[in-house]
């Protein structure tokens, strides 16, 4: 049988990872999986539940409590929408901090692979192709300078009606990109057969197409799929 085919999507904070990947799986008709909402959520039951963020056994049995469901881009924890919860900048921070801690990454990985169903996922976060899916058949590495991505951020924060304040932005991106980055397990970093996109001067229509692309080279995608 053909294994269900995964493009991953991998790059640091507002490169725009969660709109190109929805955008390429609703015109590839396949499923997506925002890997970030999944640290997400635990961080933010953990901060709910008063428990320490750097207390992996605690974490681990919290992960193995609670029911976290991902369906069609909506987060759900023992059956509460928690969609713009988990968008706070705590919960970004809380999320960063656990997500260094290994054995939370182990309990989170079967997790993320439950989401691998027919036609395809198309599938971002930070180790989507070096660790839950080292088998993509696209594995995009998406960055834009830190100064765009901070724009990105602040512009998104704003269109959604919250205050914020673009060098605060600034320093919070640049602190959780180097604790990403710096992290002993599965760092962010572009897997050695990863394909880089810089999108600092590309619109959002552009890197889709990219992307789409790619896809449509590498992986065995059957004609009755729409690309493009
Ligand atoms: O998922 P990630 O944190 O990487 O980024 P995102 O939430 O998908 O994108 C951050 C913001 O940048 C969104 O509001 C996108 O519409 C915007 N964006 C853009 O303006 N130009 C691009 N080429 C890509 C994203
Ligand atoms: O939207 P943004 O890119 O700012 O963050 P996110 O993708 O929602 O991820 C939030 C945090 O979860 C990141 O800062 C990472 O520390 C962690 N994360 C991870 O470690 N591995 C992933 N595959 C996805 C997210």
């Amino acid at each position: 049988v053909r294994p269900v085919p995964v493009v991953a999507i991998d790059g640091p904070s507002a490169s725009g990872k969660g709109t190109v990947a929805a955008r390429v799986a609703a015109a590839l008709g396949w499923h997506t999986l925002d890997s970030g909402a999944v640290y997400r959520a635990l961080a933010w039951l953990a901060l709910e539940k008063g428990v320490a963020l750097d207390d992996p056994a605690a974490l681990v049995a919290l992960a193995g409590t609670a029911r976290l469901e991902f369906r069609d881009g909506g987060v759900a924890v023992n059956g509460v929408d928690v969609g713009d919860a988990i968008r706070t900048e705590a919960v970004s921070c809380a999320a960063s901090r656990i997500a260094t801690l290994p054995a939370v990454r182990d309990a989170l990985l079967a997790l993320q692979r439950a989401s691998r169903r027919r036609p395809g996922l198309v599938a971002d976060g930070r180790d989507m192709g070096s660790v839950v899916f080292p088998d993509a058949c696209v594995k995009v590495f998406l960055t834009a300078s830190p100064e765009v991505r901070a724009e990105r951020r602040y512009k998104q924060l704003i269109a959604k009606g919250f205050n914020a304040n673009i060098d605060q932005l600034r320093r919070e991106l640049a602190a959780r990109d180097a604790q990403d980055r710096a992290r002993a397990v599965a760092p962010l970093q572009a897997a050695p057969d990863a394909r880089q996109l810089d999108t600092t001067a590309m619109t959002i229509d552009e890197a889709v197409a990219t992307v789409l692309e790619w896809v449509r080279t590498a992986c065995a995608v059957s004609d009755a799929v729409r690309v493009g």
